[in-house]
């Protein structure tokens, strides 16, 4: 193991594909509308905005202009999981990806950059914070 390769302590783990979407892979229950959630093991959500399939990722992020490398760097403090089981993806309205399960947050490089149980993912492509919300997409009138 390099120096940089920290180890995976979730089932489910989402990372930040370079100027693309959020890959997540794990137990996945997706609540897209439906009575039930979609249980599936990977998706790609739109990280850029622009899918016409939100909240997933259609490939319109190679058109429209969207950058981001994901480079995100690794929290000062990296804590192991002891949470089980599923993690719950929801889009909320015009606003980010709810996750809501344990959950390993990985950069671009695939380093951990979090541990979580809790997070909401930028879903605009205007956030400051990627891949978290910084609350951007109110301003960016973000629909989806
Ligand atoms: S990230 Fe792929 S369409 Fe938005």
């Amino acid at each position: 193991m390099s120096d940089t390769a920290l180890p995976v302590v979730s089932a489910n783990a989402a990372f930040t594909a370079p100027n693309g979407p959020l890959i997540a892979t794990g137990d996945l229950h997706i609540h897209v509308g439906g009575a039930e959630p979609l249980s599936q093991p990977r998706a790609s959500f739109c990280r850029c905005g622009a899918s016409a399939k939100k909240p997933f990722c259609d490939g319109t992020h190679r058109t429209s202009g969207f950058v981001d490398a994901g480079e995100a760097v690794p929290a000062a403090s990296i804590a192991e999981l002891t949470e089980t089981g599923p993690v719950t993806f929801t889009p909320a309205p015009n606003g980010p990806l709810l996750a809501a399960g344990p959950l390993t947050v990985q950069n671009a490089a695939k380093q951990t950059i979090a541990t979580t149980t809790r997070a909401a993912f930028c879903r605009c492509g205007a956030s400051a914070n990627k891949p978290y919300c910084d609350g951007a997409h109110k301003a960016a009138a973000f629909e989806g």
